[in-house]
């Protein structure tokens, strides 16, 4: 946020102010968490920049016979700049002709050196293999990069933005998980070490987080995960609902709560093994985790996201698992 979140807006150096001219559509192209990130944020893109906004898993996109227009502007995020299916969907936009913009934590990557922008995320280098404050930094440029359109565009009232800017300053204090909530998580952990599997879900920006839980969990605990948006339970999932399924809720109280909540009503009521995570009590839950009344979702957002990684990292490490350098994978997966 250094230097771009102002005190009255959001400024990028690195981008021309040209370059939003002609755009009509945003395509958000990556792999694995990066590409949760973009997927939460194609909510914020068409929420408030009122762009359309379409989201790529590179391994398809190159392989797909994709269409591009001219008025697309391509982004792509990625922690490494190295990861090869996302840089040869970088090359795919740039040889059709599309502005190009990179989202990476580290400067002078591959796909920093061709893209016609990059936004650092600045993070610091990022050791673990499961990434996590880069997620948590390429989800602070989105945010602000979606505001910075909208102000662009004219499409969200400066009071708006405005309050958006002073949640966004509210960010490191929200994920600041207290001692007390991280010994919570500790304790807690050491039910969550068997079942056959786990649901993350959630709704809204909300939905990518689970798949973001879940692919933490999976990453580390080498425990079955999947993330779902909370209202596809009844088109199926529902069916392995019982006490060895562990269903991972998040509830914000500023985002669908009641649409949510009667999703997780859903499962409970089929004797699903439930864990809230919200800032409201929720008497069905058989495990519930209190995150702070916040004044925005997004705050709820970074806060849960802190709350999924520790609750990952707390499993693991009672399975005796290695956190930092987890089996079967690389930091950068820069072949096919
Ligand atoms: C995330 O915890 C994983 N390490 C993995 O999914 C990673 O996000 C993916 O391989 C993309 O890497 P990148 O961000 O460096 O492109």
């Amino acid at each position: 946020m250094l230097g771009r979140l102002g005190d009255t807006a959001i400024t990028f150096d690195e981008l021309d102010s040209d370059l939003f001219i002609g755009i009509n559509e945003i395509k958000l192209c990556a792999c694995g968490t990066s590409y949760h990130a973009a997927l939460a944020s194609s909510y914020l893109f068409e929420r408030y920049a009122k762009v359309r906004t379409s989201v790529e898993i590179a391994s398809e996109f190159r392989y797909k016979e994709p269409l591009m227009a001219p008025d697309t502007l391509f982004i792509v995020i990625s922690q490494s700049g190295e990861t090869a299916d996302t840089l040869e969907t970088l090359k795919m936009a740039k040889e059709a002709g599309l502005k190009t913009v990179t989202i990476c934590n580290v400067d002078n990557s591959s796909m920093v050196r061709m893209a016609d922008a990059t936004i650092l995320t600045r993070a610091g280098i990022e050791k673990g293999v499961a990434s996590t404050k880069a997620f948590a930094t390429q989800m602070a440029v989105l945010w602000m990069l979606s505001l910075h359109i909208a102000s662009e565009r004219k499409t969200l009232a400066q009071s708006e933005i405005a309050r958006h800017m002073a949640a966004l300053r509210e960010v490191p204090s929200a994920v600041k998980v207290e001692d007390e909530l991280h010994e919570r998580l500790k304790r807690l952990s050491k039910r969550y070490l068997h079942g056959h599997g786990f649901f993350f879900i959630g709704r809204d920006v909300f939905f990518p987080l689970a798949l973001e839980g879940a692919l933490k969990l999976k990453e580390i605990s080498y425990l079955h995960a999947e993330g779902y948006p909370s209202g596809e339970m009844k088109h199926g999932p529902i069916a392995l609902a019982d006490p060895g399924l562990f269903t991972i809720a998040l509830m914000p109280e500023n985002m669908l709560y009641d649409k949510t909540k009667s999703n997780v009503e859903e499962l409970s009521a089929r004797d699903s093994t439930i864990c809230s995570i919200s800032p409201k009590p929720f008497n069905l839950a058989d495990d519930f985790i209190p995150v702070g009344e916040r004044s925005h979702y997004m705050l709820e957002f970074f806060e849960m996201m802190v709350v999924v990684q520790l609750l990952s990292m707390e499993v693991a490490i009672r399975l005796g698992n290695d956190v930092d350098m987890p089996r079967n994978l690389a930091k950068s997966v820069t072949v096919e």
